[in-house]
């Protein structure tokens, strides 16, 4: 989602109409805005596109002083005009926009309700309204806080309130959020580019921090109230660099971002015990956990890829025999479904046709359909029986890289989830998973810090026309993405093999220079992965390893380089190995001079079957 607020005296509705304009590719479900006008806080909002709500406002203009705005990309609730922000309370004297999730809002909500208030959307944001409306004792500041004290998650929020017009609060905790400085005027804005029409000086929030706006001035404080200092910004970036956070391309802030989308994924979904994994509104029931005998993961491109990973987690987790399937084939060969088979479908866009068309087929079949996706509002999502959101937000780059991760994240909370059901792991083991699913974030924060060798090695293999890519079991998946990333957008032909196999055919491709990336982290198999690259090397291969930090002395007496990669469990590796390999791809592309995002012959969503 994105948020924008305004307080001054240019014509409040087009500095927030702007603001959301830039902020639509956060997430386009619906947009609102909230305006105090003479007749005090108005709100106007509409599902879908930002265009529908500018019409509306065309017959009936909000004029006023301050206001805040939203565009949606929902999480909480489907996307409807009563699940559209600004929310306000049920005197509506308040009005909250909010980014991001607030962790506890159901037990909030409980509370709320049973001391009367009553709730008109499904979402978390209007449990902000009741409680600041609840805390309100005369100072909105004061009132912020104390219901921020009650909340958990990571959300960012703007308030306004009738009571003091003069006012405009917001408040970041974990979710982006930046303050505009003018003359005689302040905004606030999710981003840089929402403001970057009317101001270049910003102050950035940090998280636990919060902001008093009045059209004179702009106080800092943290959410405890301390007032705080801090230097203000002057933005020179030009507007197409903005929207992409100043990095170069959509893809590459994407690939940053997944240490945020890894851990949004897992929020609220591991108990606070840190021992149990908790998927709340699940409609699959431990009965029918329990009945399940066969599992079919059903997907297009990057997401079937994703599913390679997740079909082989659940197995191991959970043991029951998994088949994956990309969902063109699927729907054609009369798969065997019975109503004891999941079948479980992937999609980032939840618009895919084939996809949809796969669900369908198991739903006639009498299956039980679980979606994982991106998109809560999404075709998918609303067929399927169950949607296990990934909440990597909005993908813009035609390559996938967070949607792809945080399905695997998806895919690790699900196989846990029905492992603990059927009492295939001890409580210890799943206890020992997710502590190490926890340290993912930071280990993939550390390999985006240290990208150089990436970079060097794939200006290398951009003067290549092939090269092949080698894993076993868990490794073999995840070259399979990192070969499809590298020729969906470098062009250069690849092929990834399991390294067992290559010697039976493919090994007569490998001659003299020809590039050669091998995946080996799988501990199991470490010293069969070694032998495969031998035979690779006896035919003059030019490998380059990518393993863990303990094994890079000795695979370096076998091949040319090696890259190191932070440590975790065999089965969590993939969500660490194809950073490099997505950053690989990226380097390789970019040092071709390809367009990056939006690759030749490619879209984003296939909605064609
Ligand atoms: C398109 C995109 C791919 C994507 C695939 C599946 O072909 O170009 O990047 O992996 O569709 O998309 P979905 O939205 O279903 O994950």
């Amino acid at each position: 989602c994105g948020i924008v607020g305004y307080i001054g005296n240019r014509d409040t509705q087009s500095v927030l109409i702007d603001g959301l304009k830039k902020l639509e590719y956060r997430g386009y479900d619906s947009a609102g805005i909230a305006v105090f006008t003479s007749d005090g806080l108005k709100i106007e909002k509409s599902l879908g596109r930002l265009v529908n709500l500018e019409s509306k406002l065309e017959d009936a203009p909000l004029v006023g002083t301050a206001g805040i705005g939203h565009t949606r990309w929902a999480t909480h609730g489907k996307p409807s005009d009563v699940n559209s922000h600004p929310h306000t309370d049920h005197t509506q004297k308040f009005s909250v926009v909010h980014n991001g999730i607030v962790e506890n809002y159901l037990e909030l909500k409980e509370e709320l309700i049973s001391q009367g208030y009553e709730f008109v959307s499904e979402t978390d944001t209007e449990v902000i309204a009741h409680l600041v409306a609840r805390e309100y004792d005369g100072d909105i500041v004061k009132a912020v806080q104390k219901a921020i004290s009650f909340m958990r998650g990571a959300f960012a929020i703007g308030v306004l309130t009738e009571y003091e017009p003069d006012k405009l609060v917001a408040v970041r905790q974990a979710s982006p959020l930046i303050i505009g400085i003018g003359e005689g005027e302040n905004f606030i804005g999710s981003d840089i580019p929402a403001l970057l029409k009317y101001t270049r000086n910003v102050y950035i929030l940090n998280d636990g921090e919060m902001a008093v706006l009045t059209k004179d001035s702009v106080e800092l404080m943290t959410i405890e109230g301390n007032f705080i200092s801090r230097e203000m910004i002057r933005v020179d970036w030009d507007a197409v660099t903005a929207e992409k956070g100043g990095f170069a391309h959509f893809m590459l802030k994407e690939i940053h971002e997944q240490p945020r989308a890894y851990r949004d994924t897992m929020l609220g979904r591991i108990d606070e015990s840190g021992r149990k994994v908790v998927i709340p509104g699940l409609n699959l029931t431990d009965e029918k956990i329990r009945s399940i005998n066969n599992i079919h993961i059903v997907a297009c491109g990057t997401a079937y890829n994703a599913g390679l990973v997740g079909g082989t987690a659940i197995e191991q987790l959970v043991r029951i025999p998994v088949m994956n399937d990309v969902a063109s084939e699927y729907r054609y060969r009369s798969p065997l479904i019975t109503p004891d088979t999941l079948v479980i479908v992937v999609s980032q866009s939840g618009e895919t046709a084939d996809t949809l068309a796969a669900l369908r087929e198991a739903h006639a079949n009498g299956a039980h359909v679980l979606a994982i996706t991106n998109v809560v509002g999404s075709s998918i999502a609303r067929d399927a029986d169950d949607v296990i959101a990934t909440l990597a937000g909005p993908e813009i780059a035609v390559a996938s890289t967070k949607a792809y991760t945080s399905q695997l994240i998806a895919f690790y909370l699900l196989g846990l989830y029905m492992a603990q059901v059927r009492g295939t792991q001890s409580e210890d083991e799943v206890a020992r998973i997710i502590a190490a699913m926890q340290s993912l974030p930071e280990q993939v924060e550390s390999m985006l810090s240290h990208s150089d060798a990436v970079k060097a090695y794939a200006e290398h293999i951009a003067n290549h026309e092939h090269l092949f890519f080698i894993g076993r079991g868990l490794d073999y998946s995840v070259v399979q993405e990192g070969s499809l990333k590298l020729k969906e957008i470098s062009y250069i032909h690849s092929e990834a093999y399991a390294a067992g196999e290559l010697k039976h055919g493919t090994l007569a491709l490998i001659e003299e220079g020809i590039p050669v990336i091998a995946l080996a982290t799988q501990e199991s198999v470490l010293e069969k992965t070694v032998s495969n690259i031998k035979e690779v090397k006896a035919r003059g291969g030019e490998v380059m390893a990518i393993t863990h930090e303990e094994h890079v002395p000795g695979l370096l007496k076998s091949v040319d380089k090696a890259l190191a990669i932070p440590k975790t469990l065999s089965l969590l590796t993939p969500a660490l190995s194809v950073v490099p390999l997505q950053l690989l791809a990226y380097y390789a592309a970019l040092a071709r001079g390809n367009d990056v995002d939006k690759p030749r012959n490619l879209a984003k969503s296939v909605t064609v079957e």
